[in-house]
């Protein structure tokens, strides 16, 4: 399968819609959905369990390499040393943690060999923050998804409600634009739009519509879904 494998890569900062998006599309198309976000939280999960310093980037790195780190292909569950910590780490100190983890280098270097080998086996929809541009820059299909920052809190602050957090959408946006800062900032893989990735604003788009948006922009470029023109990686 590996010559015909898609890869399809959704980078945007956070609060943009990209999981939801990454989700349904992987879905209606039969791939699978991988979520290189909560790689980076799990690694940041462990080292707050740990009390490392977050930025003891030798520590760090160490605890990167050796995390086992486990996606549930079928249902999306993330496995840290065979405990399932899919909801620890939705907690928004993890969040914040994860964002400085992933400025370092080593940890970075250790996830992305994680990120390839999944994709050595399967056609994958995948959503981070550097997927089209530095993980796969080869990948068939590259969106940047984006939204305005007050809508971006917006979503974000009922989505912790949801999870029965007490989310003041003021306090979120900041929490939001602080790690969007680090992200952007950091020397390591920043988020940015690759250049060969198409902008999506879902501001003002329902998920159904951004969904219609991007797989069409995903028929246009692989035929269909299915044959792919080249090779990510
Ligand atoms: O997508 P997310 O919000 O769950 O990601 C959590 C943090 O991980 C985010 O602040 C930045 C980092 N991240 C990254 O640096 N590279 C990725 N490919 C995915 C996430």
């Amino acid at each position: 399968m590996s010559a015909k494998r898609i890869i399809v890569a959704i980078d945007g900062p956070a609060g943009a819609g990209k999981s939801t998006l990454a989700k349904r599309v992987a879905e209606k198309l039969g791939y699978i959905y991988v979520n290189s976000g909560a790689m980076y939280r799990a690694v940041a999960l462990w080292a707050l369990r740990l009390g490392v310093a977050l930025n003891d980037m030798h520590r760090l790195e160490q605890l990167a390499r050796e995390a086992k780190i486990r996606l549930s292909l079928s249902d999306g569950r993330i496995f840290l040393n065979d405990e399932d910590v899919t909801e620890a780490i939705r907690d928004r100190a993890v969040s914040d943690a994860a964002s400085k983890v992933s400025a370092v280098p080593g940890v970075r270097r250790a996830l992305v060999k994680l990120q390839r080998q999944i994709a050595e086996e399967n056609s994958i929809v995948m959503d981070g923050r550097d997927i089209g541009s530095v993980v796969f820059p080869g990948a068939q299909v590259k969106i940047f998804l984006d939204a305005d920052p007050k809508e971006r809190a917006r979503r974000r602050a009922l989505e912790l409600r949801g999870q029965g957090e007490d989310a003041d959408v003021h306090v979120v946006a900041g929490e939001l634009q602080k790690r969007d800062d680090r992200d952007r900032k950091r020397t390591e893989a920043p988020l940015v739009q690759a250049p060969d990735a198409e902008l999506v604003d879902t501001t003002a788009l329902t998920p159904e519509e951004v969904e219609e948006t991007v797989l069409r922009i995903i028929r246009a470029k692989t035929s269909d879904g299915k044959a792919a023109t080249g090779q990510g990686g």
